[in-house]
């Protein structure tokens, strides 16, 4: 079984404490398909003081931004190299399909030239004080970074952070998520490697979330937090950043709506679904994980949904043809067995699967529950998992009031074709993105993030930079 390491200072190294590893599964066979170094606290230490030490020397900050920009250029043209490669690996830690895979270190690419391209636009301005005053402000970065990355975006949602991060000029310490850690400290690492990072800029350690996450997310010598997970993990990071004082990107989960007008293209909603909440089996925090439909359409709707979700084909992510990948555990798979089986108490009607897939590997069916409630848990939760909760509505303002009923925020939808509708929906609906007649319809350049327990950090587009910069005021009496 092949062994892969931290990236610390440059180099690839095991833990400081030998034999404490963690083994990485393939969640379509079960079998195990790597082993890793596991970070205890002397890990995070060395990282830290990687981090620091290349943030005290300069060298990010007093690179001039052409040629900071010219350095992540060089680190997208080595993730689009890698992405073959890559995604082989990150396909089988994930679980995810291959084309999927491999696109995320296109998309990791197309971050980095992204920001690349704010580095010598991150610009103060001059305030009127007196005619004895010369006031003007900058923006410095933070000093260390600490990146806490989830498992169903291993390599997209860290180059989002980190690429932002790094055209501000801080230096970072990346925790890998445990279960998806192998394609992040290989071929990402190889990719910063190879375009020439300095070292100590950008670290990449692996490590459990209560240990490793716990020690780098509270260390004394980390300024600023990014972090993309459940809003339970996302909690504890907001406290540990409170305790001393520093701020946080929090990205967090979602149980996401989209209202269907009477007048839809009902077939925009299948295809929507079929990439929103069963693409990834559903592992997606901005899934479309219920859908408000009115009751004029609601009948045809759910047999349209149920015959997409028993025509997809479940399989290994690598093989041709599959639709369906597994979850990324048995842990995971349970708790969404268990969101079905309280759905069915409950009195929703799963009139597609329902049940975990009778094979090797942690497969749950693609999933339609119909007549679910707004009360009900698995239209309250985030479930994660191939599971697409029906609601009825009769008019436009229950259709809100379903809509914005959870304690979520992250994004929201509508489908029809009267734009009046939609612009007013689009401005009553709690989220932080809303898309209309379609699903994920941003790109690198749109700002993401959440209404509500959903977040409040803004990531990608223009805005997310100020969220990894300071401000300050300088004053000069003339
Ligand atoms: P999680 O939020 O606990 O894990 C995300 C990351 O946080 C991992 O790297 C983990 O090691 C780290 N972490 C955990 N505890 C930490 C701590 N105390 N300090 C610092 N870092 C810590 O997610 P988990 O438990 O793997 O998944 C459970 C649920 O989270 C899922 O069912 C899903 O609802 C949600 N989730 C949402 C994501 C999103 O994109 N919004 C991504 C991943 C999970
Ligand atoms: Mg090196």
């Amino acid at each position: 079984m092949k062994k892969y390491q931290h990236y610390i200072n440059g180099k690839w190294v095991d833990s400081t404490v030998k034999g404490e590893n963690i083994v990485v599964n393939d969640p379509a066979t079960e079998e195990e398909i790597g082993e890793i170094s596991c970070a205890v606290k002397d890990d995070v230490d060395l990282a830290v003081e990687a981090a620091k030490k290349s943030y005290e020397s300069k060298v990010l900050v007093d690179m001039p931004p052409m040629e900071r920009a010219s350095l992540m250029r060089k680190i997208a043209i080595e993730l689009r190299k890698a992405s073959k490669e890559g995604g082989k690996i990150l396909c089988s830690e994930n679980g995810k399909l291959l084309p999927a895979a491999e696109f995320e270190f296109i998309d990791a690419a197309n971050y980095f030239d992204y920001y690349s391209g704010l580095t010598d636009k991150i610009e103060g301005r001059t305030i009127p004080v007196n005619s004895k005053v010369m006031d003007y402000t900058i923006y410095e970065p933070f000093g260390v970074s600490a990146h806490i990355v989830p498992w169903n975006y291993p390599i997209s949602m860290l180059a989002r952070s980190l690429s932002c991060s790094f055209a501000a000029g801080n230096s970072t310490v990346v925790k890998t998520a445990e279960l998806t850690p192998l394609a992040t400290a290989s071929i990402f690492a190889k990719a910063i490697d190879n375009a020439g990072v300095p070292p100590g800029l950008i670290n990449i350690i692996c490590g459990y979330g209560s240990g490793a996450g716990n020690d780098l997310t509270s260390h004394k010598d980390v300024s600023q937090i990014a972090f993309t997970g459940s809003v339970k993990t996302g909690k504890v990071i907001l406290h540990a950043a409170a305790e001393r004082a520093i701020p946080a990107v929090v990205e967090l989960g979602g149980k996401s709506a989209a209202v269907i007008m009477p007048d839809a293209d009902l077939d925009k909603v299948v295809n929507s679904a079929k990439g929103a909440i069963f693409g990834q089996a559903g592992q997606i925090c901005s899934a479309m994980s219920r859908v408000i439909a009115h009751k004029s359409v609601k009948n045809e709707l759910v047999d349209k949904l149920s015959n997409l979700a028993n025509s997809l084909k479940v399989g290994h992510g690598s093989e041709d043809g599959t639709d369906l990948t597994p979850v990324i555990s048995e842990e995971q798979l349970q708790k969404i067995e268990n969101y079905s089986r309280s759905g069915q108490q409950a009195g929703a009607n799963a009139v597609a699967g329902g049940k975990r897939v009778d094979r090797k590997g942690y497969f749950f069916e693609a999933t339609v529950f119909d007549n679910v409630q707004p009360e009900m848990t698995i239209a309250q939760e985030e479930i994660f998992g191939p599971v697409l909760s029906v609601l009825e509505y009769s008019d436009e303002e229950e259709a809100v009031s379903i809509a914005n009923n959870t304690e979520f925020g992250l994004a929201a939808g509508v489908f029809t074709n009267d734009l009046n509708k939609a612009t007013s929906m689009a401005s009553q609906l709690n989220g932080g993105q809303v898309y209309v007649n379609s699903w994920f319809t941003g790109s690198v350049a749109t700002p993401f993030g959440g209404y509500k327990q959903s977040g409040y950090s803004r990531e990608k587009g223009k805005e997310a930079i100020k969220s990894y910069l300071q401000l300050k005021n300088i004053g000069i009496q003339l």
